[in-house]
C-alpha cells in the first residue's frame, strides 16, 4: 500500500521548513507573512502528489480540531435548521466545520453525543440543551471546553448563553389579545421546565393576572409525531367552546393546532382569534394570516458563533460568562384582529 505522505516529505521535496509547510496548510500563511508564490507554490505541490492531512493527527498534535460540534433539539425544525446553516457559513468562513446533530430533547442520547464529541476532539460546543445534562455540561466547562447554550439556559450551569426576551414576547402578544377585546384566551404549550417555555408561560399569566382574566393552559407533551400533538389539542378544543382565542407556545405547536382549527371547521378569528410562537412561512399562507411572534433567527446565529468564536480564539479563560437577551417582532396580522 503507497505510504502516505506526512508534512515533512513536502518540506524536504520542496526544500522548505516543515513549519512553514504547516502555517500554510493550516490558513496561517498570511498571518506569518508567507511570501504568496511561497503557498502557491507548496499549495500546488500538495495537489500534484495528493496529499490529505491526517486532521486526527493533525488535532492530537496541536489540540485544535477546527470542528464545532452544534446540538440543537431537532435539526427538522425549520427553527434549528436556519440556525444551524447560519452558524455553519459563519464558522467556516473562520476556519471551523460543523457536525451537527439532534438532542431530541433526551437527556440520555444528549450524553452520548457529548460523549462522542468528545472523542473527535471538538474545540467547542453550541448547544440548545435538554433538562437534567447540568453535569455533563459542568464537567466540559472543568476541562476548558468552550460552551454557548442558546434558546434556553441551564440555571446551574455558570456559560454563556443567547436566548430571546421569552417573557415579554407573550406577555405582549397576550395583552394584543386582551386589547382585541378577547376574554377566554387559551396558552397551548409542551410540557417543560426548559427555561424558554417556562418563560411563554409566565408571560401569558402575567398579562391575564393584569386584566383578571382566568387563565386556561393546555400543556402537551412533546412530541415529534404530530398525531401525538393533534389527538390531545383536538380534545383540547372540543371541551372548551367558549374559548375565543388561543396562543401557540411554539412553531411545531401552532402548526399541528392550524391543522387541527381546519379539520374541526373552526373560523379564524370569528370562532377563534390565534397568536402563534414563531413565524414560519405556513403562518403567513394561512387564511387570515396568523399573529405571529418572529425570533430573530439571524441575530440569534450571530450572537452565538460570535461568542464562541471569541471563546476560541482567546488564550484567556477567565471571560466572565455572557447572557445575551435579543428582541422578537410581533406580527399582527388577520388571525387576531376581530
Ligand atoms: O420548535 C422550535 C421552538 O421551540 C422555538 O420556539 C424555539 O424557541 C424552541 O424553544
Amino acid at each position: 500500500m503507497k505510504k502516505k505522505l506526512s508534512i515533512v516529505n513536502i518540506a524536504q521535496s520542496l526544500n522548505v521548513s516543515k513549519t512553514t509547510v504547516s502555517f500554510i496548510l493550516n490558513g496561517r500563511a498570511q498571518e506569518k507573512r508567507i511570501s504568496p508564490e511561497l503557498v502557491e507554490r507548496v499549495l500546488k505541490y500538495v495537489e500534484e502528489v495528493g496529499y490529505k492531512p491526517n486532521s486526527l493527527a493533525k488535532s492530537l498534535r496541536t489540540g485544535k480540531s477546527n470542528i464545532i460540534g452544534l446540538m440543537v433539539e431537532d435539526i427538522s425544525n425549520p427553527f434549528f435548521a436556519s440556525i444551524a446553516r447560519l452558524i455553519e457559513d459563519r464558522a467556516y468562513k473562520n476556519g471551523y466545520k460543523i457536525i451537527y446533530c439532534s438532542t431530541d430533547n433526551d437527556t440520555l442520547k444528549t450524553r452520548e453525543l457529548i460523549s462522542m464529541f468528545r472523542d473527535r476532539h471538538v474545540d467547542g460546543y453550541i448547544i440548545a440543551p435538554p433538562e437534567g445534562i447540568e453535569d455533563d455540561i459542568n464537567s466540559l466547562l472543568k476541562d476548558g471546553m468552550p460552551v454557548v447554550l442558546f434558546d434556553r439556559h441551564l440555571p446551574d450551569v455558570s456559560t454563556d448563553f443567547v436566548e430571546i426576551d421569552n417573557l415579554f414576547s407573550t406577555y405582549n402578544a397576550t395583552k394584543h389579545l386582551i386589547q382585541q377585546g378577547y376574554k377566554n384566551i387559551a396558552f397551548v404549550t409542551f410540557a417543560s421546565g426548559q427555561t424558554q417555555m417556562q418563560a411563554r408561560l409566565q408571560g401569558y399569566y402575567n398579562a391575564l393576572n393584569e386584566s383578571g382574566y382566568k387563565p386556561v393552559v393546555q400543556e402537551i407533551v412533546f412530541n415529534q409525531n404530530e398525531d401525538l400533538i393533534m389527538g390531545p389539542l383536538t380534545t383540547f378544543l372540543k371541551k372548551n367552546k367558549n374559548l375565543d382565542a388561543v396562543f401557540f407556545g411554539t412553531n411545531h405547536v401552532g402548526t399541528c393546532g392550524l391543522k387541527v382549527i381546519n379539520s374541526l371547521g373552526i373560523k379564524v378569528p370569528s370562532d377563534l382569534a390565534l397568536v402563534s410562537f414563531d413565524d414560519y412561512d405556513v403562518f403567513k399562507l394561512f387564511s387570515p394570516p396568523v399573529t405571529a411572534i418572529a425570533q430573530p433567527i439571524e441575530a440569534i446565529a450571530d450572537s452565538v458563533i460570535t461568542v464562541l468564536l471569541n471563546r476560541l480564539n482567546t488564550s484567556s479563560q477567565h471571560i466572565s460568562s455572557q447572557s445575551i437577551i435579543l428582541k422578537t417582532d410581533f406580527n399582527i396580522r388577520g388571525s387576531s384582529k376581530p
